[in-house]
């Protein structure tokens, strides 16, 4: 098992990619705190990794709240004994145009899905570092590579979480602290399910999604559990500061012809 021994503390647990993770660090030995919005969720997902055999706890946690992330973070530790992982990967998706978007919106993008990563970090930072090191991994998107057409908010709020995830790992770097985040094409969970049900067609924009990635298909919530069981596994012990991108091809270029 990968992760023997290890504790881990996954934001945004309850569904989709967090869900897959908490599961599949739980397979490789790690004891899980699940923390969402939702925590009715966070304590179904533990409690099915609990009855699997693993060791999982659920937390309520708004990520976009100081004092609920300290809570968050209190418990956590309490629960486990120690975190040695902080999976950041709660978010909100926020469709809108330069004409669109209310301001209250950027605002809010902003603050859930990029200042929510700094809020959890910076309240795990001194517990990590009176532990000699940690490891924090952070999701962000091809939509922080790469533009999104009418995703401008999102897409800025992405852009920043592979830069922040760069600086916190040199921050990070004095004392054992690593710093990861990985970079998902579409991903076939409830958030990307809501947004193509609010298309006008939306197995015609299904169907354009899968097109876009070379490999033929969207990728599932597992394949990126993996690529986050990597980075927080010893095997990547010299990995810090990247952003792994996870897309079946999509920003690898222009397609033949
Ligand atoms: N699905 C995709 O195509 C895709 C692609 C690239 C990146 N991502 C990113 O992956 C991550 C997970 O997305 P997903 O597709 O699994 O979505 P999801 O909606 O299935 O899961 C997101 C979870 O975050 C929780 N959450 C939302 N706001 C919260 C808050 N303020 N505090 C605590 N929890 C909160 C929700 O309750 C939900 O359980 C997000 O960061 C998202 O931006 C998703």
């Amino acid at each position: 098992m990968r992760l023997s021994g290890k504790r881990a503390l996954v934001t945004g647990g309850a569904s989709g990619i967090g869900a897959a993770t908490a599961d599949r660090f739980a397979t490789e030995g790690a004891a899980v705190a699940i923390a969402d919005l939702d925590g009715a969720g966070a304590d179904r997902q533990a409690a099915a990794i609990r009855a699997r055999g693993g060791t999982a706890t659920g937390l309520a946690a708004d990520v976009g709240d100081d004092e609920s992330v300290a809570a968050m973070v209190d418990r956590a530790w309490e629960a486990l004994g120690g975190v040695d992982i902080l999976v950041n990967n709660a978010a909100i998706p926020m469709p809108g145009t330069v004409e669109t978007l209310a301001a209250g919106d950027w605002d809010r993008v902003l603050d859930l899905d990029l200042s929510s990563i700094y809020r959890c970090s910076r309240a795990a930072w001194p517990r990590f570092v009176a532990a000699g090191g940690g490891s924090i991994l952070n999701t962000a998107s091809v939509a922080g590579v790469i533009g999104m057409a009418g995703q401008h908010g999102y897409s800025a709020a992405k852009a920043g979480v592979v830069m922040l995830t760069r600086c916190m790992a040199l921050d990070g770097a004095a004392y054992g602290i690593r710093v990861n985040c990985v970079c998902p094409g579409f991903v076939e969970t409830p958030m990307a399910a809501a947004y193509f049900d609010a298309q006008d067609d939306p197995e015609a924009s299904r169907a354009a999604a899968r097109a876009a990635h070379p490999l033929g298909r969207m990728g599932q919530p597992a394949e990126i559990a993996a690529a986050f069981l990597y980075l927080a596994s010893d095997e990547a012990g010299w990995i810090t500061g990247t952003a792994l991108v996870i897309d079946g091809g999509l920003t690898a270029g222009l397609p033949p012809g």
